[in-house]
């Protein structure tokens, strides 16, 4: 069961999206919503694309209330390694956060648990919290094998990073309810997380100052009873993070 102290996080992944002139007046929007709003709550992340890491580490500077993430991180330290960007680069730009393991890149990029439990053991290694995704798919979900699937991607990060596995941000992602409009009841969603809950309490005995978060069509209408499930700490999101309106509401839920 979650310790009633945890924080929450709400973070925005905002995937392939974005520019130049469009982050910088939803981060304008943001910080005005958010003045407006009472004292936060919550932890608050904008996972950006990593060409925009820079224009958003100078926005966000000297704006503690939202910090910067980014979408992966490399398992590599540094090297003959096109395109991919290293946990050391990302401290530059005062990273706090990087998702890996995201469905998006297990799916298209064919990431195995193996190389998502080397990445977030690169995140923790330069001091930047890896949000570890999870989820099962349609079919997996409908065979019955969602526990073990969420299960045995978490054992592979927990297997090279049970040191410090209280460090990371675990975020239950439904493959089925990405992008979708179709989110997990907050029944559904919290049936995993206390699976997720129990896995990390073997591993640590901090497993109750673990955030774990839900992705997956959170928006501003379902975000209140997802976020009341007791081991709901939190959320990933996607297209509403994107629109700042929604994105303040889910929020203000998390307060
Ligand atoms: P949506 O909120 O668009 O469904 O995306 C969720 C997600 O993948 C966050 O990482």
């Amino acid at each position: 069961m979650n310790a009633p102290k945890i924080k929450k996080l709400v973070a925005g992944n905002w995937k392939m999206n974005g520019n130049m002139q469009f982050n910088q007046s939803l981060i304008n929007e943001l910080m005005y919503g958010l003045s407006r709003q009472a004292q936060s709550g919550c932890d608050i992340a904008v996972c950006a694309p990593s060409p925009y890491l820079l224009q958003l580490s100078a926005m966000l500077h000297g704006q503690p209330e939202v910090t910067l993430g980014a979408q992966d991180v490399s398992a590599h330290e540094s090297g003959a390694y096109t395109g991919e960007v290293s946990a050391a680069m990302l401290q530059d730009f005062r990273v706090r956060y990087a998702i890996v393991g995201h469905s998006e890149r297990r799916q298209y990029h064919a990431e195995s648990d193996a190389a998502v439990a080397a990445k977030a053991q690169r995140a923790l290694g330069a001091g930047i919290t890896p949000i570890v995704c999870v989820g099962e798919t349609l079919a997996e979900r409908e065979a019955g094998h969602t526990e073990e699937v969420v299960k045995r991607q978490l054992a592979a990060v927990i297997h090279v990073n049970g040191h410090c596995i209280s460090e990371i941000v675990v975020a239950y992602e439904p493959v089925w309810a990405i992008g979708t409009g179709k989110t997990a009841t907050p029944e559904q969603a919290q049936a995993v997380h206390a699976v997720l809950r129990q896995q990390l309490s073997a591993a640590s005995e901090h497993a109750d100052r673990v955030r774990i978060v839900y992705g997956g069509s959170m928006n501003a209408a379902n975000a209140k009873d997802l976020l009341a499930q007791p081991d709901i700490d939190g959320g990933l999101i996607g297209g509403a993070s994107l629109k700042v309106p929604d994105f303040l509401s889910i929020i203000a839920a998390a307060r």
